[in-house]
């Protein structure tokens, strides 16, 4: 595989598990283009080409030093340039992936958080509410990472020849997945029966080692769970705290997600839904794990570092 097939896979990948589903997805990129089209010239010249092609636009091939068959990769939740040195000083990988977005894709980190708001209208919140909502969040996000030295990571593996790939909201929505399915197949009734299924997964078991597995931000073991919406594991990063509000009208009684603010924690208390949080670091590696399992059965051999625990689900 070369580095543009990884890229490809991930995309793919993360299309099939996209909650929006694929013609959601098609919808998204199709709205893109009518707004390209609507550009005067010189606005198109500037307009990035990708984001009418890849719906993860926090994603993508960052650095291409040498375009060579790839068979080792080390792969990380954050690569930062001591990863990208890493990889220079173990000599023998052909990649790096990253989870977290680096270069460009951190830049356009607020563009995938669309998603979030077709994901809260299929659990019942109305969409012109999730929209306007999450209109004002996007932009506070894209207004947030436009300070970040976005290409530090880039520039060093430019420099030292290393090939730099990300993939994150296609691995998140694998995770997302995985855990709606989990979810739905064994209907958990408490939010301590929600934890008991988390604990059953080796990241979370890895996490558990350390201290962080998975915990309940807001309410109690025996809190039954009503609607439980796996809202905050998939779309960049964390939403609206005015959500909350919008989702208990809309019957939902917990949310599974991987991490809260503590201000978000309290807009969930007052609006009496269940917050458990499955871990950070872990949900993140339970999608790269599903992904790196595709490059695994294509030979691949997976180096994990910075946070990043693997665990293989190949031959089981
Ligand atoms: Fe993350």
């Amino acid at each position: 595989m070369k580095i543009q097939d990884i890229q490809n896979l991930s995309v793919q990948m993360g299309i099939q598990a996209d909650f929006r589903g694929k013609d959601g997805v098609q919808r998204f990129l199709d709205n893109k283009k009518k707004k390209f089209q609507r550009l005067s010239l010189s606005e198109q010249d500037e307009f990035d080409k990708e984001e009418l092609e890849n719906p993860y636009m926090d994603s993508g091939v960052f650095n291409v030093s040498d375009d060579k068959e790839i068979k080792r990769v080390l792969v990380g939740i954050d690569i930062e340039p001591a990863e990208i040195l890493l990889a220079d000083k173990l000599g023998n990988i052909d990649l790096v992936i990253a989870h977290h977005p680096e270069g460009r894709g951190l830049a356009q980190l607020a563009d995938v958080m669309h998603l979030q708001a077709d994901v809260l209208s299929q659990y019942g919140v109305p969409i012109n509410i999730a929209e306007s909502l999450m209109k004002v969040r996007i932009s506070e996000v894209a207004r947030g990472v436009n300070a970040i030295n976005h290409q530090r990571s880039v520039d060093m593996a430019r420099i030292l020849g290393v090939n730099l790939m990300g993939s994150h909201t296609p691995t998140d929505n694998l995770a997302a997945k995985f855990l709606k399915n989990l979810v739905e197949e064994r209907k958990p009734e408490t939010v301590g029966e929600i934890i008991s299924l988390l604990k059953e997964l080796p990241e979370y078991q890895e996490a558990m080692k350390i201290g962080v597995g998975p915990k309940i931000f807001v309410g109690n073991p025996e809190n039954r769970v009503g609607k439980i919406a796996v809202s905050e594991i998939t779309g960049g990063t964390e939403g609206s705290t005015k959500m909350y509000e919008k989702m208990s009208q809309a019957g939902i009684g917990t949310v599974i997600a991987m991490h809260t603010s503590e201000e978000h924690r309290k807009e969930a208390e007052a609006a009496h839904i269940n917050i458990v949080i499955a871990g950070h670091m872990s949900s993140d590696s339970l999608g790269m794990n599903l992904l790196m399992d595709a490059l695994e059965k294509q030979g691949v051999e997976i180096i994990a570092c910075s946070g990043f625990t693997r665990f293989s689900r190949v031959n089981k």
